[in-house]
């Protein structure tokens, strides 16, 4: 079966009440509450405004914010994104005080009431349990179900699942989860070659599946940033006091015993320096001396990684380079922002996470085909070739 999306002549909401689950988890300035990233919210404003050109009577928008564990938390309260998306859409968009408010029907019948924003599904546990009554509740406000949330269709929950039991027909992909389901699809089903992957970050750990389902696949896979030197201690290089647990040097070693390991590229120099406060110097090679931690790939790296991607079709990137939050460690990180942005007819995809942060600070993220939404969403479609909340829109429930 093929997922049905918004714009099908499926889609009838004229008059009716349509329910749309978003991922608005952005990230909050701790201190003023202020969202520093507007991404997420601005990439769901051509599903709201398609679904309002329809004409329902009420559009309801629901999405999580944070963890706040099943309690309602005032920090992470979607106020500022009703306030955000008000101010975008220039019409009231009224948050209610929880998803199960015996206030939301009567409200919802009111003349006057187009848009509403459910409170944080993450205020109920039954929301990450994917609990029946709970999903049948949010079911109850609507009669048509639209799904753009692709950041949490990796999630099995009550708002991304459990209500699919009660649209089978009625349930509609919107444009961001379209979008990011043909880029993902076309990069694990059907890359060009050669296809170039680049990972990078802090634990080989958390990335170990997606590295061995990339190594299958890929001409060359660039490691850097913390990532490399689990790989470059297993090589018996030294790493000093580079992040670089005996867990990850274990796992890169095994990875390393493969045949197909011969795809991997590691740095061959590295920007150091004692702690990320201090003044960076450069390695002679892939050794770094004790006391000196690795915090960006050096000059040598970034020639040969430009050199292997220069006649790449199709890249993959996921992760960065170095502390690029850090101005002195961020050359790595923007030089490979600023290589792919360069290529010409290749297709290249940010998969995610703080590569996609970097990509957006380099100011090239325009550049790019496509800039997934998604973080754990866009790593688990790489591996398994699909998501549950994915799966759900396609066959209906398992
Ligand atoms: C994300 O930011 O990756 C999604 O919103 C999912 O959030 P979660 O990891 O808390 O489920």
């Amino acid at each position: 079966m093929a997922i049905q999306y918004i714009d099908s002549e499926m889609m009838e909401v004229e008059g009716k009440r349509v329910i749309a689950r978003f991922d608005f988890n952005v990230p909050l300035d701790k201190s003023t509450g202020k969202i520093t990233d507007t991404t997420r919210l601005d990439r769901a404003l051509p599903t709201i405004q398609y679904i309002l050109e329809k004409k329902p009577k009420n559009l309801i928008l629901m999405s999580h914010l944070g963890r706040p564990k099943g309690e309602a938390k005032a920090e992470l309260s979607l106020e500022p994104v009703a306030t955000y998306l008000a101010e975008k859409l220039g019409e009231d968009v009224i948050l209610t005080e929880s998803c199960v408010d015996r206030a939301i029907k009567p409200l919802l019948d009111l003349p006057k009431t187009r848009i509403v924003l459910l409170q944080n599904l993450r205020f109920h546990p039954e929301e990450k349990n994917n609990d029946p009554e709970f999903a049948r509740k949010l079911a109850s406000y609507a009669d048509v179900y639209v799904n753009d949330a692709f950041g949490t269709a990796h999630r099995k929950h009550a708002s991304t699942y459990g209500i699919m039991a009660y649209f089978k027909k009625t349930s509609f992909a919107g444009f961001l989860m379209k979008s990011e389901i043909e880029a993902l699809s076309h990069v694990v089903n059907s890359p060009k070659s050669p296809f170039t992957a680049i990972v990078g970050g802090a634990k080989v750990s958390d990335k170990i599946k997606i590295i061995d389902a990339l190594l299958a696949n890929v001409d060359h896979l660039l490691i850097g940033g913390a990532m490399a030197y689990p790989f470059l201690k297993a090589k018996g290089f030294e790493v000093g006091s580079s992040l670089c647990s005996d867990e990850d040097v274990a796992l890169a070693k095994n990875i390393l015993g493969q045949p197909i390991a011969r795809r991997i590229v590691l740095p061959k120099d590295h920007l150091i320096a004692s702690n990320p406060d201090s003044a960076p110097s450069i390695t002679e090679d892939q050794n770094i001396p004790e006391g000196q931690m690795g915090l960006d790939i050096g000059p040598q790296t970034i020639e040969l990684f430009n050199e292997k991607l220069k006649s790449s079709k199709t890249v993959l990137w996921n992760g960065p380079m170095g502390f690029f939050e850090k101005e002195s460690f961020a050359k790595g990180t923007f030089a490979m922002a600023r290589t792919l942005s360069d290529l010409k007819d290749a297709f290249t995809l940010i998969g995610g996470g703080d590569s996609v942060s970097a990509v957006n600070q380099s100011g090239l993220a325009d550049k790019m085909s496509h800039v997934s939404t998604g973080g754990g969403a866009s790593l688990e479609f790489i591996e398994n070739g699909t998501l549950p909340g994915v799966q759900a829109l396609k066959f209906g429930l398992d």
